[in-house]
């Protein structure tokens, strides 16, 4: 088909959209798409904001979700893809056809990354940043010995290669400071490039850092980065069910009966229950002034876990809203 027939398309699909007509400018941009699918403008300028509208009046609509997960899939770019399902996957209901993308864009994400070659930059990262607190922009000047520069983990984590799914500069800093300021084991729940500044932060083996990964893939990427001689203990912790939740198996974990710090950043928005199970299932371990850094606070499957914390154990909860929001919780005095 000749360009300038798909340009016509587009141009009545644009009409089409402006009419509300959603249905069939749909058809007509997935019709372009058929033919060129890497003609940027049927992609940016009319498909996607036509699903984004259709989204916008109706944020649980499944078929716009999915249809834009499509569009977007047909430019084999996978960071537009995975942008698009972090932004809307919250208000979508946890049907199979949400779990099944959400694996695929886990498995496609991974192999997307050229793991080797990000595994020798990060070694490399590694090896020379020296902890230090004095260059440190983010922290503040009585900040404690030990944290790192935030330089290093900007350069850390644009190694690390994982777009969205990594965690923050600010949020590395962040778990540096608390890790300096706690005592007693750590818990991570959800591995990667924290799992790295983790493993530079307890590099003497002082405290039990405990990493626990539920799909194999990720676990392995992990144990392949992180230097033979790291004392983090990194686990491949399937999910399980519990009663009212699924959380990672620990039934083969020996649990810290001391731990101070739990870093919250999984499992994914998709498990059932979100990451309520974190002090459900730790509890054992817990004790006051235990801190609990909650990831992605600001969706409502963690709001949720935040009141239900609050009323199950005593604990004094925080809530920074701003991104995608960050919450921490502290086991209170009895
Ligand atoms: C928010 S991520 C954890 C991020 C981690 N704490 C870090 O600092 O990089 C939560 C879970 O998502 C999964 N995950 C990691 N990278 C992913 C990717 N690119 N696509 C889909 N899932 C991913 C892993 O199972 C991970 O435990």
């Amino acid at each position: 088909m000749p360009t300038q027939t798909l340009d016509d398309q587009i141009r009545q699909a644009e009409e089409h959209i402006l009419a509300g007509d959603h249905g069939d400018a749909l058809t007509l941009l997935h019709e372009v798409l058929s033919e060129d699918p890497t003609h940027t403008e049927a992609l940016n300028d009319a498909a996607v904001k036509c699903l984004e509208a259709i989204l916008q009046q109706d944020p649980t609509h499944s078929n716009a979700f999915f249809n834009l997960l499509d569009t977007l899939a047909l430019t084999d770019d996978l960071e537009l893809v995975i942008d698009a399902y972090l932004r809307y996957e919250e208000q979508i209901p946890d049907t199979e056809e949400k779990v099944e993308y959400a694996e695929r864009i886990t498995s496609e994400a991974q192999q997307n990354v050229d793991e080797q070659a990000a595994a020798q930059k990060v070694g490399a990262t590694l090896a020379t940043w020296e902890n230090n607190a004095a260059h440190s922009n983010l922290i503040n000047a009585s900040e404690p010995q030990g944290t790192p520069a935030v330089q290093d983990l900007e350069k850390l984590v644009q190694e690390w290669d994982n777009g969205a799914w990594a965690a923050t500069p600010t949020y590395l800093a962040l778990l540096s400071q608390l890790f300096a300021q706690t005592t007693g084991a750590v818990v991570e729940c959800g591995s990667g490039v924290s799992t790295l500044v983790l493993h530079k932060l307890n590099q003497h083996g002082e405290r039990r850092v405990i990493s626990l990964e539920h799909h194999h893939g990720w676990y392995e990427r992990l144990q392949t980065t992180l230097p033979q001689d790291t004392t983090v203990e990194l686990y491949h912790a399937p999910l399980r069910s519990y009663d009212g939740f699924d959380w990672y198996d620990m039934d083969s974990i020996d649990l810290p009966s001391d731990i101070g710090l739990i870093i919250c950043d999984g499992p994914p928005g998709t498990t059932r229950g979100g990451r309520v199970g974190a002090l459900h299932v730790l509890c054992k371990g817990l004790r006051p002034g235990t801190i609990i850094v909650l990831d992605d606070a600001n969706r409502s499957r963690e709001l949720a876990a935040l009141l239900d914390w609050d009323e199950a154990f005593n604990v004094h909860v925080e809530l920074f809203t701003e991104g995608k929001g960050i919450a921490l919780a502290q086991i209170a005095e009895q």
